[in-house]
């Protein structure tokens, strides 16, 4: 069963620093979170929504543990900013196909950093129409939480490191790894 083990942190070489959040603890938190959206949602018409490219690991563990059908739909996006800042001001690469009058969206995110490129889309998706607009996210940085954004569903605070693996990447590596790991500072040039 080779597919289902994925990588250990053996495979990467050198460049891991730390593993922070194992394979294990993430499929046992998703459990409890798709417990709560089942609860949350009961009778109601759910619309899973994926930012592209990180939330993709989450979004494929998270809805498979829902007991309920749960159409999904994606978006991509990208957030100008100077240098490394993002600015807040978000660019649509790919909308959605779905149109969200009256639907419940959910969206699902692997990271809330600075909170910037969330508080848009939430604002964004409500105002299409939406009968509500809530976010879980597998990941919260302590940067988060200085902005007004009200995240329903949160995996796990972490603090303010960057960090890959499981949907996240540095310079588009690493999403496949299979748990939450720091990064070398030397291999991003930290
Ligand atoms: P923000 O919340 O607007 O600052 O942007 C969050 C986005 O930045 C996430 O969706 C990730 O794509 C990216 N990001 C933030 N922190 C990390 C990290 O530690 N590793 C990899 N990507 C990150
Ligand atoms: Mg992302």
């Amino acid at each position: 069963m080779r597919e289902d083990k994925g990588m250990d942190a053996a495979d990467m070489g050198t460049d891991l620093q730390q593993v922070l959040i194992s394979r294990e603890e993430i499929e046992s938190r998703l459990d409890d979170m798709a417990e709560k959206i089942d609860a949350d949602y009961a009778g109601k018409d759910l619309l899973l929504v994926g930012v592209l490219k990180g939330a993709v690991y989450v979004m494929a563990d998270l809805s498979r543990r829902l007991r309920r059908s749960a159409p999904m739909d994606w978006m991509a996006v990208s957030s100008y900013g100077s240098g490394t800042k993002s600015s807040g001001v978000v660019r649509i690469l790919k909308d959605l196909d779905t149109d969200l009058t009256g639907r419940h969206v959910l969206i699902v995110e692997d990271i809330i950093d600075s909170g910037l490129t969330l508080s848009w889309l939430l604002g964004n998706l409500t105002s299409r129409g939406a009968a509500s607009v809530r976010i879980a996210t597998l990941l919260r940085k302590p940067e988060a939480v200085k902005v007004e954004v009200d995240v329903t569903y949160v995996g796990f605070d972490i603090p303010n490191e960057f960090v890959v693996g499981y949907g996240l990447d540095y310079a588009e590596s690493y999403r496949n790894l299979p748990f939450i790991a720091t990064l070398r500072p030397e291999v991003y040039g930290g």
